[in-house]
């Protein structure tokens, strides 16, 4: 692969939010979607970071300390924005985000609790192991998300700070997965670490997200139950990619760099979204 179709860039956003009043054009599924998401993201960013920092010192590839160089500045700003976003706009008016991040705040991160276990009495691989199989999952939304019309009508700030997250989800792909690969190149490390991350993904997503449901006003649970049908049955729907990345990763021989059409759109939108703001 040229050098070149592996660029990070470290960009440094610097939108507020104040262009956002409401989510109008999300409807509530997506947009508690959305806020589990996004509450999630520093928190797991910031493990991400953690789990590959711990291997940084025995890679020997100049070009791979580079590229980890350039993905934990990558991450460290999403985490910050997405903070910035959570703060601004999703803890005013919600109890349940408040109260999450209190818990945080005091150390009580489920997390952690899961990292220092693995640390301790498996092994940290198996945190980089998680990492690399989280970061497949990021890329493979982040591709569906580049090309969701409900995302492009969105307020501007909030509609950039999707795609900017999403575009550089894609450009570091590899990263993690390639540092794994360094210090155990073992399918089962491999595939332990995606089953990890699986389960860790399904029991907490679905119950922040009805947490978050449980407060908002009205709510019509036979649409939310549509919608999520929709999006576990339609090709490009956020629930149904979430299975088809599970059998990406298990294929044996598989590479994060496998996928050059996603990265060849994440380009694209990079280009478009230079005009429109100044992050490319
Ligand atoms: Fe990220
Ligand atoms: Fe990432």
């Amino acid at each position: 692969m040229p050098n070149e179709a592996k660029t990070i860039t470290v960009r440094n956003p610097k939108w507020d939010f104040a262009d956002i009043d409401n989510l109008g054009t999300m409807d509530t599924f997506m947009r508690t979607l959305w806020y589990t998401l996004s509450l999630v993201f520093p928190e797991g960013e910031r493990y991400f970071i953690r789990s590959v920092k711990r291997y940084q010192d025995q890679i020997t590839d100049p070009q791979l300390q580079k590229e980890i160089k350039a993905f934990i500045a990558q991450e460290t700003q999403h985490g910050r924005m997405h903070e910035k976003f959570n703060d601004e706009f999703i803890l005013e008016n919600n109890e349940i985000a408040r109260a999450r991040k209190q818990q945080e705040e005091q150390g009580r991160k489920p997390l952690w609790v899961i990292e220092s276990f693995f640390n301790k009495y498996v092994s940290p691989k198996l945190n980089l192991a998680v990492t690399a199989a989280a970061e497949h999952y990021t890329a493979t939304w982040a591709i569906n998300a580049l090309d969701d019309e409900r995302i492009k009508n969105l307020p501007s700030s909030l509609r950039n700070l999707i795609y900017w997250h999403a575009i550089e989800e894609i450009e570091h792909r590899h990263v993690a997965f390639n540092v794994l690969n360094a210090v155990d190149g073992s399918y089962a490390m491999r595939a332990a670490g995606m089953l990890v991350e699986s389960v860790m993904m399904s029991a907490s997503l679905p119950t922040l997200f009805m947490r978050l449901l449980s407060r908002e006003p009205n709510v019509d649970y036979l649409a939310i139950l549509r919608s999520a049908v929709k999006e576990s049955t339609d090709e490009k729907g956020l629930i149904r990619s979430f299975f088809t990345g599970f059998w990406t990763y298990l294929r044996p021989g598989f590479h994060p760099d496998d996928d050059q059409k996603g990265r060849e759109r994440a380009r694209e939108i990079t280009l478009e979204l230079g005009k429109l703001v100044n992050v490319a």
